[in-house]
């Protein structure tokens, strides 16, 4: 979608610095993920990509602003840490994602299409992790219900995964839902 890439290359343009601390959600998480490879989906300029592969997780990231990766290729170069980052619009309705499976995958602030939550345990090893926290439609007046989740929309689970954990991990007094999957 051209208007999110031109939305967010600007916020991303605009920003200065190294990117923020890892969401807290991830550090509490991080028990849960697999070693090994991580594909962040949605990575943005990558604060959650860089913490984990400075944990030696071989990380993928993927969003749709190119400003966003650039910044992220920057951190990670003065870091001395390798990642691998591709430009895609994730609610392409073609949308293919031709990668070999990972042994977890990861999207923070972001509400994946149900397209690609359909096709999300094809990008998954067996036994791996599926880490997934978002904002909830509790934050009624602040933001659009199309980007939010119902509160506890997927405590079922997702076909091919088991729910092992779920929290609601506030970020700056806005609600979010917390899932870590673990595919079957
Ligand atoms: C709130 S930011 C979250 C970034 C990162 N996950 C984090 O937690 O720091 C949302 C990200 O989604 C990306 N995004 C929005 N629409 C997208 C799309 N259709 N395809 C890929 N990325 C998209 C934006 O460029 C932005 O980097």
């Amino acid at each position: 979608m051209a208007d999110s890439r031109a939305k967010w290359n600007e916020k991303y343009r605009l920003r200065t610095g190294e990117p923020s601390e890892p969401d807290p959600f991830l550090v509490e998480a991080l028990p849960w993920l697999r070693p090994g490879s991580v594909l962040d989906l949605a990575c943005g300029d990558g604060r959650n990509s860089l913490f984990l592969a400075e944990r030696g997780f071989s990380v993928t990231g993927i969003d749709i602003a190119d400003v966003g990766l650039a910044r992220l290729r920057r951190t990670a170069q003065n870091r001395d840490l390798a990642i691998t980052t591709q430009q895609a619009d994730l609610e392409a309705p073609d949308l293919i994602l031709d990668y070999h499976p990972f042994d977890n995958v990861i999207t923070f602030n972001y509400r994946p299409s149900a397209h690609l939550l359909a096709s999300i345990h094809t990008l998954v090893k067996v036994g791996g992790t599926f880490l997934f926290c978002t904002f909830n439609q509790k934050n009624r007046d602040t933001f659009n219900p199309a980007f939010s989740l119902k509160p506890g929309a997927y405590s079922e689970g997702l076909e091919h995964f088991e729910l092992t954990h779920f929290a609601e991990p506030p970020l700056d007094g806005k609600c979010r839902d917390g899932y870590v999957f673990r595919k079957m």
